[in-house]
């Protein structure tokens, strides 16, 4: 299976690109608590995801990456500002209608893959496609193909405890991307992995990104960072400076048409 966007010609110079924005946060805020104890996690953010982006989060602890993830997978709301994705203002939708949003057009990896341990690999992968309404047969094809596509071929019917870390988050990696989402958001998905492996799920990443998946990735690692095609860095609950990794460019030269 590839997702079915098409890849973007050059990842230089937002111009000529907002028609493509698939996500963006405009002067988003985020507070917790209140009176004394209220927290600013987010200071009048602004964001913009690109289609064919590939964005890597850095930050220190409490400098407000998940509250921005939590916000960007319709997880939670801000408390002043507006979250668009795919041309919806999130804003205007009811709880039904954001869940069914998260189904359709988000997938999401994170440090401990939360598979369930009782089912299979191909049973994972299946399970976003049941609550998408897609027939059982269907459900089976689109599973396997894309378990072949993340190099799991042989491994559709080990339950999580016969996989190693890297197979594991290589299914959810799989589960995440089976409804072809527009916005893939990944929080640490390389902290429980050694480097090896670590390195081999970042190639994935990478390979789905240049077939023309949106990413977002937090990362404290920086050579995990360096992967993506711009990074941006977290500080107080706002941007601090964004820049591009050199390697990103010698990566898109290769590849631009
Ligand atoms: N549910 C919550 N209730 C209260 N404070 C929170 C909550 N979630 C996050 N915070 C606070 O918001 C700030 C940003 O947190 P977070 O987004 O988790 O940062 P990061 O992911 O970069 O470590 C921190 O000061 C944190 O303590
Ligand atoms: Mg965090």
């Amino acid at each position: 299976m590839k997702p079915d966007f098409s890849p973007i010609s050059s990842i230089d110079g937002p111009r000529g690109r907002d028609s493509a924005v698939v996500a963006e946060l405009r002067d988003v805020s985020k507070s917790y608590g209140a009176g004394n104890n209220r927290v600013l996690a987010l200071n009048h953010l602004s964001l913009k995801v690109f289609q064919g982006d590939y964005l890597a989060v850095m930050g220190a602890s409490g400098s407000g990456k998940s509250t921005a993830m939590n916000i960007l997978g319709c997880l939670d709301q801000p408390s002043e500002g507006e979250y668009w994705l795919d041309r919806c203002h999130t804003a205007d939708l009811n709880d039904d209608q954001l869940a069914d949003l998260r189904n359709r057009k988000l997938g999401f990896v994170f440090q401990q893959f939360y598979l369930l341990r009782e089912l299979t690999a191909l049973e994972n992968v299946m399970l976003p496609m049941v609550y998408a309404g897609v027939s059982r047969a269907l459900q089976r094809q689109r599973a396997e193909e894309v378990l072949v596509r993340v190099g799991l071929g042989k491994r559709l019917h080990n339950r999580p405890n016969q996989l190693s870390g890297g197979q594991q988050q290589r299914v959810a990696i799989a589960r995440a991307i089976i409804n072809r989402p527009v916005l893939l958001l990944a929080d640490e998905p390389t902290g429980a992995l050694d480097s090896t492996t670590s390195n081999e799920v970042m190639d994935l990443f990478a390979d789905l990104n240049q077939e023309g998946m949106t990413i977002i990735l937090v990362t404290h690692e920086r050579d995990v960072a360096e992967r993506a095609r711009r990074i941006v860095h977290f500080a107080d609950g706002r941007i601090q400076e964004a820049s591009s990794p050199s390697s990103a460019v010698t990566r898109s030269s290769r590849v631009a048409p």
